[in-house]
């Protein structure tokens, strides 16, 4: 018989097809918040899955799943897998690097300078109907060009912000890595490696993009935000446990720190209502690879790399993308 392969969320049909080739397919046709007894209904079925980052999948989940063999994230996080509990049964696990990159890098950009700029403060205001007259000092923000870029974890996604930063807007780039990245890419991305602490002090414009796991959560709290410049802004891309935030929304309120761009959220979809309650926080719903050539090119590579992994079809002799260490230790 085929495998089975299950599909946790509606992706793009046409690219979801494909394993009609090779599989027999049971493929959400909604959206759909899955409960975890659920996932593991599904996965005692399955020899494959196609899942995204709403579906935790960990020891529990894969306790009865005798067949399953292969676990393919669309996403190139992939906090929500147990990757060492995978690998223990054997299971490959693989996510979607590079082809998010770009338009990731670019939302990171768009975002921070909406914050540094006031961009969605000022359409609220203007909506509200508050703009009677033009006047000097309305909405005064913080400049972006000439400024000092703080890059907090410097994979893919944090050198396409460096390159932006230095390139397009003659940034001086400083960023904080588990380690030092090769000669070539620090001068192409015009970037200086430096202590954390450094990294806090002298960002005018600091953006995460370090992996999430336990040893990451809330590497910024009340004592990192305390270094940073009254005037700074803080953008996070990457997953919203990286941030305490109710220390940031306590720094916000009190001026401690000028403005906050905020793509990921500890509890999302819910957000903190403290910072919801706040007007120097720009709010945007998970959205970092959201261009529809690159959720395009996300699942086609996840669904290449079920294939490959399970085996199947012509594309089984090219090796997809796996997850090779644990979790902490790769990005
Ligand atoms: C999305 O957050 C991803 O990790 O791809
Ligand atoms: C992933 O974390 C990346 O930076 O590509």
């Amino acid at each position: 018989a085929r495998p089975r392969v299950w599909v946790s969320q509606p992706l793009f049909d046409d690219i979801v097809a494909r394993l009609d080739e090779h599989f027999r397919v049971d493929a959400a046709r909604e959206v759909t918040a899955w409960p975890q007894a659920a996932i593991a209904a599904r996965l005692r079925e399955a020899d494959g899955a196609l899942v995204t980052l709403n579906e935790r999948i960990g020891a529990d989940e894969i306790a009865d799943a005798p067949r399953l063999r292969a676990v393919a994230n669309v996403g190139v996080g992939y906090n929500n897998l147990d990757v060492d509990a995978l690998h223990a049964r054997g299971i490959v696990a693989t996510n979607t690097p590079d082809v998010l990159t770009e338009t990731t890098a670019d939302l990171g950009f768009a975002l921070l300078m909406a914050t540094a700029r006031r961009i969605t403060e000022g359409e609220r205001w203007l909506r509200a109907g508050e703009w009677t007259q033009w006047s000097f000092d309305t909405l005064l923000g913080q400049d972006v060009h000439g400024s000092t870029l703080g890059i907090l974890g410097m994979g893919r996604i944090g050198q396409g912000i460096a390159r932006r930063g230095a390139h397009g807007f003659g940034m001086r780039v400083l960023y904080h890595n588990r380690s030092r990245l090769p000669g070539g890419i620090e001068s192409n991305c015009r970037a200086t490696l430096v202590d954390m602490d450094t990294l806090l002090r002298e960002s005018d414009h600091l953006v995460l993009v370090l992996p999430y796991s336990p040893q990451t959560r809330h590497v910024i709290d009340a004592a990192a935000l305390a270094k940073m410049k009254p005037t700074a802004t803080l953008t996070n891309i990457a997953r919203g446990g990286l941030v305490d935030e109710d220390a940031l929304a306590d720094a916000l309120a009190a001026g401690r720190l000028a403005s906050a761009g905020l793509d990921v959220f500890e509890g999302e979809p819910a957000v903190n209502p403290r910072l919801l309650a706040l007007r120097n926080v720009v709010l945007t719903p998970h959205v970092g690879s959201a261009s529809r050539a690159t959720r395009r090119a996300m699942a086609t590579l996840a669904v290449d790399n079920l294939i490959a992994a399970l085996g199947r079809g012509p594309r089984a002799g090219d090796p997809p993308t796996p997850i090779t260490g644990k979790a902490t230790a790769k990005r």
